[in-house]
């Protein structure tokens, strides 16, 4: 039997030296690596920690090896660490962050701002990248922290800020503080925006610190306070919820972002194809005005769809701006004719129902050649506007499912969405903008691109307006101004172009052509 262990004493010398050399190697390598090994200690009481993406799968065990990735000029990186000194220095003086506080970096890039905190003596310090990392804070107990520090890193890329806030809420200690440093929240819609996503803490400061270097931009320094027992994430959730018919408060930026949207055509316009077609070049839309990063759930409803490429493929998709957001889409239609092209369309949820204000049957006539001929058919022919929920009319009317749009909108939508709205509802509008606004829905929604249906001038025939609606221009337009009054930043639109040639095609609109949709 031979025994394993080498006998030639060369050989052995050699096993050594190869073992000497290549710990020699490793020990260079964690240097030049910042290689930190944890041993059965939580991470914490080391220098400072970052989680690449390759090391997930460690996050849940006490022993966990942490590697900076130190792929950052030694110059930058000196100049990193003077950059956030001051910061920490500055925020020690004012009494937000004491040395002994246990503290968190959220967004610690290159782990700059970790040393930066050691070496002003606040040692008990460890930091986490959000990037690409779904859950940086598991590994935190509740109330883990004195003091928690985001860098631009932090929640400007957080890509569920709500998550993020509720998560930095668990792991701060009563009485912590919370500060954010952001690129964002130039506007005051960003900037509350912001404020209410940590509505649960107590706004302490927020001022304006210069920029890592002379070309990056101001940064927002906006300090919170955890207080005790304090936790109103959800109130304003719960106070839209439900039934209530509440008008909601409209702050003052939102006035005074609509004082910067396009002004509302007042006159009546002799040929509106013309004047709406220049306006659309006027059109403020809202992500063009303001920042719209520090929000829930980005959402698209569009009421009245028609055809997915009239009101999604070839608006929204193309022209909305959407700040990279991705949104969640929803078709409001209740014509049969377009529900199977929305069958197959991912991301786009359809309700195919009429919208309207309360869950009922409606009915409207189909026979519109008949009443056309003897000149009445504009009575009511808009389409849900000749609606009667009795059962008498079901031989000479059709029939389609309506349901209550606000209701839906205050169970589907969050106050901390973003939601845009195209209506487009061939008179209907009148009746769902006033039970919008009675339920509260109407604080829920963002931005809105409404048509308003009147008896305009035809093109066809000059002084001769269409029969089809009844209200008047002037009634669109109190309409639009109780809106705008609401706080609602509305657009006065019209029918695209690609509307226009859609709808020609429709058996039913043929009889447009003497008049707007030409
Ligand atoms: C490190 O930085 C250099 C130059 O800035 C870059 O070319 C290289 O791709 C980076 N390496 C990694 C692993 O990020
Ligand atoms: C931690 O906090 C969360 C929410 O703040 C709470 O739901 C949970 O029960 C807490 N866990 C413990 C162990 O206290
Ligand atoms: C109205 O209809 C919608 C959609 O079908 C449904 O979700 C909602 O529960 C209904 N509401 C009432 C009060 O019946
Ligand atoms: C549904 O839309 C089609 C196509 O535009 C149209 O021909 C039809 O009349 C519409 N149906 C109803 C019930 O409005």
């Amino acid at each position: 039997m031979e025994i394993p262990t080498p006998k030639n004493p060369n050989l052995l010398l050699s096993n050594i030296l190869v073992r000497l050399l290549s710990f020699g190697v490793l020990v260079i390598l964690a240097r030049l690596a910042y290689v930190i090994t944890v041993k059965g200690r939580s991470c914490d009481s080391l220098d400072f920690c970052f989680f690449p993406q390759s090391l997930k799968s460690n996050v849940a065990t006490s022993t966990t090896t942490a590697v900076v990735a130190a792929n950052i000029s030694a110059a930058s990186s000196a100049r990193l660490k003077t950059y956030y000194s001051s910061i920490f220095i500055d925020l020690i003086a004012q009494g937000f962050l004491s040395l002994n506080s246990k503290s968190l970096c959220i967004g610690a890039v290159s782990g700059e701002e970790i040393i930066s905190l050691k070496e002003v003596g606040v040692f008990n310090s460890v930091g986490i990248s959000l990037k690409k990392w779904s859950r940086p804070f598991i590994r935190f107990k509740n109330q883990t922290f004195g003091f928690v520090f985001s860098s631009t890193a932090g929640l400007d890329e957080a890509l569920k800020p709500v998550e993020f806030a509720l998560e930095v809420y668990r792991t701060l200690k009563h009485g912590g503080f919370f500060v954010v440093h952001t690129e964002s929240a130039n506007d005051a819609y960003s900037f509350a925006s912001l404020l209410e996503l940590f509505n649960s803490f107590t706004l302490i400061k927020s001022s304006e610190v210069d920029g890592f270097d002379s070309s990056s931009p101001l940064i927002h320094e906006i300090i919170f306070k955890k207080e005790k027992g304090v936790f109103r994430f959800n109130e304003k959730e719960q106070f839209l919820n439900g039934d209530s018919m509440s008008k909601c408060s409209v702050p003052s930026y939102k006035h005074e972002l609509i004082k910067n949207a396009e002004p509302l055509i007042r006159e009546e316009p002799l040929k509106p194809w013309i004047t709406f077609k220049r306006n659309i070049k006027n059109v403020k839309y809202l992500p063009s005005m303001v920042d719209i990063s520090f929000k829930n759930q980005y959402r698209y409803v569009a009421i009245g769809a028609k055809s997915y490429s009239l009101s999604i493929g070839s608006w929204f998709k193309k022209r909305y701006p959407k700040q990279d957001k991705s949104f969640e889409i929803y078709a409001i239609e209740a014509n049969s004719t377009f529900h199977d092209e929305y069958r197959l369309r991912k991301g786009v949820t359809l309700l195919p129902y009429a919208a309207w204000i309360r869950n009922e049957t409606l009915y409207f006539e189909i026979n519109r050649e008949a009443s056309r001929k003897n000149g009445k058919r504009g009575r009511g022919a808009g389409r849900n506007q000749a609606v009667q929920s009795s059962s008498n009319f079901v031989s000479v009317f059709n029939k389609i499912q309506g349901f209550d749009l606000a209701m839906w909108l205050k169970s589907v939508v969050k106050e901390r969405d973003y939601v845009v709205v195209k209506m487009d509802v061939e008179g209907t509008e009148f009746h769902l903008v006033r039970r919008l606004v009675e339920t509260g829905a109407i604080c829920l929604i963002d931005e809105v691109f409404l048509e308003c249906h009147y008896n305009r001038w035809q093109r066809c025939c000059p002084e001769k307006r269409s029969p089809k609606y009844q209200n008047t221009y002037v009634q669109c337009l109190e309409l639009f101004s109780s809106l705008r009054e609401n706080g609602v930043l509305v657009h006065q639109w019209w029918v695209s172009r690609a509307e226009r040639r859609e709808r020609r095609i429709y058996p039913g609109e043929a009889g447009e052509e003497c008049g707007w949709f030409e």
